[in-house]
């Protein structure tokens, strides 16, 4: 029950057509309950392995490489032939494939359903990018609750392993992040030049209407990247860019901008925390050019 696994079950409720109410299951029983009474047609249940046992289609969507092992060493205590896995948990090609491997010798199936370009927002707006992998009729499977349910879009990649769709994913993280450090280094450029950043929210937005890039743009310039609940964790986010920046290494490719990104998390986290959140980027680049970390709201 993060904020993208509440606005997906919420989505579900809301358009997924369910016959049967939405089984809930949350480490922290309390947010499930919590959030069951709020989005209506939806049980809690008390253990990871009743929800499992009455469920033919599981959808996880866990913190982390540890949330997601931890979680399936308790499902796969339960008979799971012919149930079908969806995990949208962020989490590294190898862990993928290890439970992929782990769910058919126990007679179930995993489909990926990987989560791109959502923070919380656009999840609750059905606006994230899904990046589907595993079987051909897996993927046909979650199909019908993926566009216009929970999203708005599906890279289908039937077929293919399901470590492809999170190694797609992890690219996309170089793309977020790199937009990050783009509109964050524009700001800081256009305040220290005279052209200021009002002027320079005006090409943004009419370069790149409706992208993440303006909504990127809204939590730096309104304050909102030290102010408001985090997109993501700084301390999460750096998890996966060590994934990423290992990924890059290992396959011989040159990932400068994204390294730049980095560098600055690692100055987030110094200055505001570990529960900073990532638009942070826009304070260390400010800090890094004599500015202050924290703007003046604009
Ligand atoms: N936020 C974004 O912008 C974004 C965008 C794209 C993809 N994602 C990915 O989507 C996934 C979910 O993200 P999120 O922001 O919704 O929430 P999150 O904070 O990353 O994950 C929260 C969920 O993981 C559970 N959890 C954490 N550690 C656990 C453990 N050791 N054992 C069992 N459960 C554990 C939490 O349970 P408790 O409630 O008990 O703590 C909660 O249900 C992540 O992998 C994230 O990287 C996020």
């Amino acid at each position: 029950m993060g904020g993208i696994g509440k606005a997906m079950t919420r989505n579900l409720v809301l358009s997924g057509r369910l016959d049967e109410p939405l089984i809930i299951y949350n480490r922290t029983r309390s947010r499930a309950e919590e959030h069951s009474a709020s989005i209506g047609h939806s049980t809690v249940a008390a253990t990871i392995e009743d929800a499992v046992s009455c469920s033919d289609i599981i959808w996880s969507c866990l913190q982390d490489d540890e949330a997601v092992e931890f979680s399936f060493a308790q499902i796969l205590r339960v008979d799971v032939t012919g149930k079908l896995f969806v995990d949208s948990s962020s989490v590294t090609p190898e862990v993928t494939d290890r439970i992929a491997q782990r769910i058919l010798k126990a007679g179930g199936n995993l489909s990926l359903c990987r989560v791109f370009m959502g923070e919380p927002s656009m999840a609750e707006k059905r606006l994230l990018t899904c990046i589907a992998a595993g079987a051909p009729g897996s993927v046909d499977r979650i199909r019908p609750f993926v566009v216009g349910v929970v999203g708005r879009a599906l890279i289908d990649l039937s077929g293919e392993e399901p470590g492809k769709a999170s190694l797609l994913k992890l690219m996309g993280n170089v793309l977020i992040m790199n937009t990050m450090e783009t509109v964050a280094e524009l700001n800081v450029f256009a305040e220290k030049c005279g052209v200021g950043v009002q002027s320079m929210k005006k090409l943004l937005d009419q370069v790149f209407p409706n992208t993440p890039h303006s909504i990127y743009n809204h939590r730096m310039l309104s304050g909102g990247y030290y102010r408001d609940t985090p997109i993501v964790e700084v301390s999460k986010a750096l998890k996966l860019t060590a994934h990423v920046l290992e990924l890059a290494k290992s396959s011989g490719a040159s990932v400068k901008g994204y390294e730049a990104a980095v560098d600055h998390l690692k100055v987030v986290e110094d200055q505001a925390g570990e529960d900073a959140d990532i638009t942070g980027i826009y304070g260390a680049v400010r800090l890094e050019s004599g500015l202050p970390f924290k703007n003046e709201t604009q």
